[in-house]
């Protein structure tokens, strides 16, 4: 049975500090482990990297209420991925179709980066997201954190697999096909790294492949 992690898991002391003054600063915030986002029958998982301190961390929902989900989420209604109205919230009822979303990293990381250590530690539950996901067959990577962490949770090389804007790789033992984007992250937006219209690109590779 697929079991997110929760409030009990204690693998990365930097995290847990972390969520501790965040605990004091925004006693609101959800504050823990993010919980994935959509169906367990869906056919794509999208991998994000991790929650965002105002975003996820204080929503419980990936990329909600983040910058980077203003891109990602009226790409995935405007392709047929979503019904309703995205409205930054938990129970704005929006709905994802045949989509499910979840992060490399579950806890907010400092200044959004994440360590080689904390990947790891995180690693089984990716493993055991993805093991839950019966009709898989796309896996969509934003960024080349999620990809490697992606690829070393499936037991493949790194090496093997390059990271590239659109890049498709088949991943013969799991009979998936995992498909690259730049991170909607307003970094990569404001340095012109991504636009709207080239990520849109990527949301309708998705519509065909299927
Ligand atoms: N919010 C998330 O949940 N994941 C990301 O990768 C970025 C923002």
């Amino acid at each position: 049975m697929f079991q997110c992690p929760s409030f009990e898991c204690k693998k990365c002391p930097r995290l847990l500090d972390f969520r501790a003054q965040n605990q004091l600063k925004f006693p609101h915030y959800h504050n823990g482990p993010v919980e994935s986002f959509g169906d367990l029958n869906a056919q794509i998982l999208i991998v994000g990297l991790a929650p965002g301190l105002n975003g996820a961390n204080q929503t419980n929902r990936p990329f909600t209420n983040d910058y980077a989900g203003d891109i990602l989420y009226p790409a995935l209604k405007k392709f047929g991925f979503a019904r309703g109205n995205y409205g930054k919230v938990k129970n704005d009822g929006f709905e994802l179709i045949n989509v499910r979303i979840t992060n490399s990293v579950r806890c907010v990381p400092p200044q959004n980066k994440v360590t080689a250590d904390e990947i790891a530690a995180c690693r089984p539950y990716l493993q055991a997201e993805i093991a839950a996901m019966p009709n898989l067959k796309i896996i969509l990577t934003l960024g080349s954190v999620a990809h490697g962490a992606v690829l070393q949770a499936l037991g493949y090389k790194k090496s093997a697999f390059k990271f590239a804007h659109g890049a498709e790789h088949f991943l013969n033992r799991h009979n998936i096909i995992l498909l690259n984007s730049y991170h909607t992250s307003r970094y990569n937006i404001n340095t012109g790294t991504l636009t709207a219209d080239m990520f849109d690109g990527i949301i309708q590779r998705l519509t065909q492949i299927l």
